[in-house]
């Protein structure tokens, strides 16, 4: 593992300073027009025959879908996701609308997903996903079909603090590392450094 201080010196400081904070701020109110460019970044993401197999739930702080979303987080997660402005609630299709399987439906919704996340750093919010939270709990009391896959909700907010996560100390650090290149881009053969 290494650090966060090795990144190239051309990253983009939109990825290069993205992090998924746990520090959001319980004043702060997100408004329908910055929302509405978090939607649209999401669906001018490139997908596979541009089946764009995505939807994504809105739940602002203050609404009952907030609560309802809030109410099946996982116990660590409701400890800081609950204090962010909105909630996303994201799903990915199984199928279109002829039946055909959607095999890359997955890999699409991530990807828009994280064109949303960049333009959130560009207006200066903070996103952090989340996986864990009761799928099957969210997917009924939001009424997803089953064709539809839950596969993650998104906090969205401004946080308060970029530098470390004032909500538990313990994760300080943790998640400022990543593996080195060569464990993971290879060339010719799989496995194989492109480079040491
Ligand atoms: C699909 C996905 C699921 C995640 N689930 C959780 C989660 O349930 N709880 C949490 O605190 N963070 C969650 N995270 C955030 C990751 O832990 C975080 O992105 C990773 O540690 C790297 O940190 P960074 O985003 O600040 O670079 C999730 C991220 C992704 C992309």
């Amino acid at each position: 593992m290494t650090s966060t201080t090795d990144r190239s010196q051309t990253l983009h400081p939109l990825l290069a300073d993205r992090r998924s904070s746990r520090a959001f701020d319980e004043g702060h109110r997100l408004d329908d027009a910055t929302l509405t460019s978090l939607l649209d970044a999401a669906r001018w993401a490139p997908s596979a025959n541009n089946s764009q197999p995505w939807r994504f739930g809105v739940a602002r702080r203050g609404e009952a879908a907030f609560d309802a979303l809030a109410s099946a987080l996982a116990p660590g997660n409701q400890a800081w996701a609950a204090r962010a402005s909105v909630l996303l609630l994201v799903a990915a299709a199984d199928a279109d609308s002829s039946g055909r399987h959607l095999p890359w439906a997955v890999y699409d919704v991530g990807q828009s997903v994280a064109h949303l996340t960049f333009q959130a750093a560009s207006m200066g919010l903070g996103v952090h996903q989340f996986a864990g939270f009761d799928h099957d709990a969210v997917a009924r009391e939001f009424g997803v079909p089953a064709s539809w896959k839950v596969t993650t909700g998104i906090a969205v907010g401004r946080y308060v603090d970029t530098d470390s996560d004032s909500v538990d100390p313990k994760w300080d650090g943790r998640e400022r590392v990543r593996n080195p290149l060569s464990t993971f881009v290879f060339s010719e053969r799989f496995g194989e450094p492109r480079w040491s």
